[in-house]
């Protein structure tokens, strides 16, 4: 083949132009991939952000919801404390009561014998008034 000098310089022109292409496709190539790839971590990173978000907020509710058993457990709690107390009270009252009531059956009971006492000396008395008359 003859070629000219200017050809030459040519063919070594286009050449290199061709290589320069080959290097630039391989480089876009290569960015792509790495663009692609970088995409697809920010996606997985983006959902492991809104997963641990979810996580959280269902966390807080959990937690808010807690608190809120947990305060009406404590009125409850409160409340039945109250009630205790007022049962205790209440116990302590008729306790007292009962024991009024025993003294007062005991009293009354003491005055049955002495009545009782009273009626059989009062009918021997009789039994001898009516054996002296008789
Ligand atoms: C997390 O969740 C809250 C409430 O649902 C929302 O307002 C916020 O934008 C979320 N943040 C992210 C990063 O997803
Ligand atoms: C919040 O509570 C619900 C039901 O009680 C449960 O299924 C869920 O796993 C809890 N969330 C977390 C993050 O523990």
């Amino acid at each position: 083949m003859l070629l000219h000098g200017g050809s030459r310089y040519l063919v070594l022109i286009t050449v290199s132009l061709g290589f320069i292409c080959v290097l630039l496709l391989v480089f876009i190539i290569l960015q792509h991939i790495t663009i692609t790839a970088e995409r697809d971590l920010i996606k997985s990173y983006k959902n492991t952000v809104e997963e641990f978000n979810q996580t959280t907020n269902s966390l807080q509710d959990n937690y808010t919801d807690l608190m809120t058993k947990k305060h009406k457990l404590q009125n409850s709690l409160n409340s039945l404390s109250q009630k205790k107390l007022e049962l205790e009270i209440r116990v302590k009252d008729l306790t007292a009561e009962k024991d009024q009531l025993q003294r007062s059956s005991d009293s009354l009971s003491q005055k049955k014998l002495e009545l009782e006492t009273r009626v059989i000396s009062l009918s021997e008395e009789l039994k001898k008034e009516q054996s002296k008359r008789g």
